[in-house]
């Protein structure tokens, strides 16, 4: 465990370099075509061979046997449409888009992982697929990855995902067992009235104070209709309505995110919040139509048995006070769609300040990483696959 962090080390510069290549050109779900042809070309270098395209731009590399049994690795590749606000040099030359979320470090530690372990291919007994994916904020990339065949021939037995964690310091790896994450549906409320002028309201329909009164209402789903010992999470992030003072707008569009950490939960929020909005606005004499525009991610499940190997693996590299167990947090992720089909760990690397262990949270336009996690993420992703070969080949 110690060789392969000490080997990781060594390739530092290398990851580093390819990760603020990366971060200077970031491109958003699906349009990763820059970030997915340095990926392969990469993997050229070091001989890997791979699948290409798998969900658009998404890239599937294998090392090993290419016979079971088949250990999987994830990195999500995408940015966010974010103005990057972070001082460093290598800051992103895209206006309005930013790898505010880490996927950059996780590509790049990936392919540190790709390197470990292709030069201890001779040694392995299995296959180790490497899974490179699009679109993980909010188009569903994992979900096409497997529609595609991500997850067979080989047959994947089992897949570990990293993400970068801004809240501790290098060195540490948090996760916990069974639900990590929160199921993720965004929602659309389009609520119409009837325009008019804003100094005459009784000749028109007002859908403004009707959406308003749907964002209040829409409060009491958590506060009231919820167990208040189950998790839940309904926020409405924006609202577009009318362009000038005086005129009251035909229609008021409302957009958000649902949370929870059951399909039940995100089933029971999601028709309440459907019948509130309808019933709200015909209350008010508009109509209200809902809808749930994008992929909804399933809560992040990770499987006991694994966590527990993933703890005692990472606890011989790191040692065992530097993994952490944490309660679930409400974020999501669409590592989900792997981890509903096969049994995964999902866990968080932190990549925290040495002295203070924080860093700006992920999403934030002055979100940075200490790059010194690059190595340990990828000797720990590394030794997840080597170690599990060796337990699922019986050896
Ligand atoms: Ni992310």
């Amino acid at each position: 465990m110690r060789q392969l962090l000490d080997e990781a080390k060594q390739m530092q510069d290398w990851m580093v370099d390819i990760r603020r290549r990366i971060h200077q050109h970031p491109e958003l779900a699906y349009e990763e075509v820059r970030t997915s042809a340095l990926v392969r070309r990469t993997l050229d270098e070091l001989g890997v061979p791979y699948r290409h395209p798998v969900a658009e731009t998404g890239v599937v590399a294998i090392i090993g046997t290419g016979r079971d049994p088949c250990v999987a690795l994830r990195a999500d590749m995408d940015a966010l449409p974010i103005e990057e606000e972070a001082d460093v040099p290598f800051r992103s030359q895209v206006p309005g888009k930013m790898h505010a979320c880490g996927h950059d470090a996780h590509t790049a530690m990936l392919l540190g992982a790709a390197r470990l372990l292709k030069r201890r291919e001779d040694g392995l007994r299995g296959t180790v697929k490497l899974l490179f994916q699009p679109a993980e904020e909010g188009g569903g990339g994992a979900l096409r990855m497997a529609e595609e065949g991500a997850l067979e021939n080989p047959k994947v037995d089992r897949i570990f995902g990293l993400h970068v964690w801004p809240f501790g310091p290098v060195g540490v790896l948090v996760g916990r067992a069974g639900t990590l994450l929160a199921s993720a549906t965004s929602f659309e409320v389009k609520v119409t009235g009837k325009g008019g002028h804003a100094a005459m309201p009784h000749l028109s329909v007002d859908p403004v104070a009707a959406a308003a009164k749907i964002i209040v209402e829409a409060q009491t789903l958590v506060s009231r209709e919820l167990n208040p010992l189950e998790p839940g999470v309904v926020s409405v992030t924006m609202v577009r309505a009318g362009e000038t003072f005086n005129v009251i707008p035909p229609d008021v569009v409302l957009r958000g995110t649902i949370r929870s950490l059951t399909h039940e939960g995100a089933a029971f929020l999601k028709r309440r919040l459907a019948e509130i909005a309808e019933g709200v606005a015909r209350a008010n004499r508009c109509q209200a139509r809902v809808e749930f525009p994008e992929v909804s991610y399933p809560p992040t499940v990770n499987d006991d048995a694994l966590w527990r190997f993933a703890q005692e693996v990472a606890g011989e590299m790191l040692g065992r006070e530097n993994v952490r167990e944490i309660p679930p947090v409400m974020g999501g992720e669409d590592f989900s769609f792997f981890a509903e089909r096969v049994p995964g760990v999902f866990a968080f690397l932190a990549v925290g300040d040495e002295r203070t262990g924080q860093a700006y949270p992920v999403h934030h336009p002055k979100f940075t990483i200490n790059e010194d996690a690059l190595p340990v993420g990828a000797a720990l992703h590394a030794a997840f696959a080597l170690r599990s070969l060796d337990e699922l080949s019986g050896g």
